[in-house]
């Protein structure tokens, strides 16, 4: 069957429509005019495989990664970039429209400065003498030598950890994962392992490499997919890595949390620094290991920063400790418990949540203050939680951040100020 394509689905498919009945089509591009062959018919829609581009789309590029139309992990590597930024705000522009009804005013995407190599952390899973990344939709990993959207330390890890394990067969099944952070030359290594294991001999190779290296080995028993669970034993090296960011000094573990692409991390925290009025009260929910709690510190009266993680709220403590910071509390546990302990009028509040969102428990206890800066890496789960609040507020801008170059993940920023009452 030969269609054009006239609209992008939410995972970067191409549309079309033929006799009013819609067909996704992976791989192909908006104006593309393709030859399609049905694979999976449903009540409502088809996907359909792309047999063949009759009229190319100029900003189609071969992708230069040759896992590409396996791995699971990109998504537009096909597109040119300029297409991939326009992709993202338009999918987060529909998105709200079709979840809230709001015609939203969304701003053109925030380009990375890298759109290879950006990741400063990975996680490779390993099974059945295989090792690399899950494919499309699958819990099968695509066996890979290296990605290009990583750090080149953490794929020369990645290596030499393939390179140790042929030589350490008896270690091999118990292996689940390598996990490896590398932020300015300094690199913490995990080694997932479903049992206790003998790794030692790992660090030593690793230090003939790297200067400043840790080694960590993870105990995880868990049968389902979470990776960084279990006894965390240090075996050598560096324990934390130290960051010098915004004048601020701070370090990470291998188990706190850190955004992955550190240039959008500090182009986002910029325009949410913007948004701070002077002398106000802000609770910085999510905080994760404090950097952004410090840093608008610098402009607001007090900072409350609430995070459910240990690790990341020890870091956020250690931070305002090493900074002498005096105007942040951090709080350990739930925001929907931890919230309710504050009793001053705040004046505005972060909300940065993990891909699942706040929910309607936290959205239903914030509704009401001024104002709201929201940053998020789930189109969807924001736009459900802007429905809750939505008619107390006003959208005042929505920009769209590329944390994620050549994958089909994208990092939201909106800022909604409370409606005047009349
Ligand atoms: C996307 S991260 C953001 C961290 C931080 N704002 C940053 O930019 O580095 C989300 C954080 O929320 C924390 N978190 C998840 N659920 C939470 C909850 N119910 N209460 C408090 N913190 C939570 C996670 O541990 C994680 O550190």
């Amino acid at each position: 069957m030969q269609t054009t394509i006239i609209d992008y689905g939410m995972n970067a498919e191409g549309v079309a429509k033929v006799d009013n009945f819609i067909y996704f089509v992976p791989y192909s591009m908006f104006g593309e005019k393709v030859e399609i062959e049905v694979e999976q018919q449903f009540k409502n829609y088809a996907i359909a495989k792309l047999k063949n581009i009759l009229v190319q789309s100029t900003k189609r590029l071969s992708p230069p990664c040759p896992y590409f139309y396996e791995c699971g992990g990109c998504a537009l590597q096909h597109m040119d970039y300029f297409e991939q930024l326009e992709y993202k705000a338009l999918l987060i522009k529909k998105t709200i429209k079709k979840i809230t009804g709001i015609d939203a005013p969304v701003s053109n995407t925030v380009a990375s400065d890298n759109i290879f190599k950006y990741r400063n952390k990975a996680s490779f899973n390993f099974s059945n003498n295989k090792s690399g990344f899950f494919k499309h939709n699958s819990k099968d990993i695509i066996d890979i030598s290296y990605c290009m959207l990583l750090d080149d330390n953490i794929n020369q890890i990645y290596s030499l950890f393939k390179e140790y394990l042929s030589k350490h067969n008896s270690i091999k099944p118990y292996i689940k994962n390598l996990v490896v952070r590398s932020i300015d030359q300094q690199i913490l290594v995990g080694i997932v392992s479903s049992t206790d294991i003998k790794c030692n001999s790992f660090y030593d190779l690793l230090t003939k490499h790297f200067k400043q290296v840790g080694l960590y080995l993870i105990i995880n028993k868990r049968k389902d997919s979470v990776v960084l669970s279990g006894q965390c034993k240090h075996i050598a090296g560096i324990k934390e890595i130290n960051i010098k960011n915004y004048n601020i000094n701070y370090n990470i573990d291998l188990l706190s949390f850190h955004q992955t692409n550190i240039d959008i991390q500090n182009k986002i925290y910029d325009k949410v620094l913007d948004y701070i009025k002077r002398d106000e009260t802000v609770i910085n929910a999510f905080s994760g290991a404090g950097l952004l709690s410090a840093i608008i510190s610098k402009k607001a009266r007090f900072v409350y920063g609430i995070e459910i993680e240990k690790s990341s709220h020890e870091k956020a403590e250690q931070l305002i400790k090493t900074n002498h910071i005096k105007n942040v509390k951090n709080i350990l546990g739930d925001f929907n418990q931890k919230y309710k302990i504050i009793k001053e009028k705040v004046d505005t509040i972060i909300l940065d949540p993990s891909k699942k969102g706040c929910g309607k428990d936290i959205m239903r206890q914030i509704n009401g203050i001024n104002s709201i800066i929201y940053i998020s890496c789930n189109p969807i789960a924001l736009a459900k939680d802007l429905q809750i609040i939505k008619n107390n507020y006003i959208i005042e801008e929505i920009i769209p951040f590329d944390m994620f170059a050549n994958t089909n993940s994208v990092e939201t920023l909106v800022k909604l100020k409370i409606k005047e009452k009349i």
